[in-house]
């Protein structure tokens, strides 16, 4: 099974998707690390209930120094033995220090039917444009935000009555079931390298 990391900033409802997910024997993801950029993540809970590894590595303390923090998280990842990583409402920008290193073996699950509303607000967003189906994605992390290759979309309508609020909660029930599909269906088809050094080894 390949061992995948999740990052995550807060409640962690899609990381637990994920948890329970592999905790079936046949899934192809075992999670060998849960990394949050704030300690008090609910997340992180979450993950250590499960009895899985978790670390925070506050970013507060970096200050400016994005690069620095990034460089902390990947040497965590490396450490864990991460062959993937799925952001799971991991809420901080990547530099291209992060995105390159983990170039096609990083997921990201986004609150929207992308290419529309990349971003924040996407509830609040999709009922302001009157659109009439909205959903979410599951995507490989390029530099763009949200802008990677497509893995998997699930759609909601948008009902009469809608808030934002009910309407995120439409969507959020689609990500718990997207999430580990598109991870399976990621792992089964694209199995990633262990790493670019361990393929030049096999070379
Ligand atoms: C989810 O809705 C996820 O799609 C979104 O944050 C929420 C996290 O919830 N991600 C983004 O907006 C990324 N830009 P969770 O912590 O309960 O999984």
């Amino acid at each position: 099974r390949t061992p995948v990391a999740i990052l995550l900033s807060g409640r962690g409802s899609n990381a637990t998707a994920l948890i329970r997910a592999a905790q079936d024997p046949a899934f192809p993801a075992r999670i060998c690390l849960v990394l949050s950029n704030r300690p008090q993540a609910p997340g992180l809970d979450v993950a250590r209930a499960a009895g899985l590894p978790t670390l925070a590595i506050d970013h507060r303390p970096y200050g400016k120094d994005r690069a620095a923090h990034e460089r902390a998280m990947h040497a965590a990842l490396e450490e864990a033995g991460a062959q993937a990583v799925c952001l799971a409402g991991y809420m901080r920008l990547l530099t291209p220090f992060l995105t390159q290193a983990w170039a096609g073996r990083m997921l990201n699950i986004h609150p929207s039917l992308l290419p529309s509303f990349p971003g924040l607000h996407t509830h609040e967003r999709a009922l302001e444009a009157g659109v009439r189906v909205h959903g979410c994605t599951v995507h490989l992390v390029t530099e763009g935000m949200d802008e990677g290759p497509i893995l998997g979309q699930a759609a909601v309508p948008v009902l009469a009555g809608d808030t934002a609020e009910t309407l995120a909660a439409r969507v959020l029930r689609q990500e718990h079931q997207l999430y580990p599909q598109a991870l399976l269906h990621f792992l089964t088809n694209h199995p990633p390298c262990a790493s670019s050094a361990d393929a030049l080894l096999v070379a």
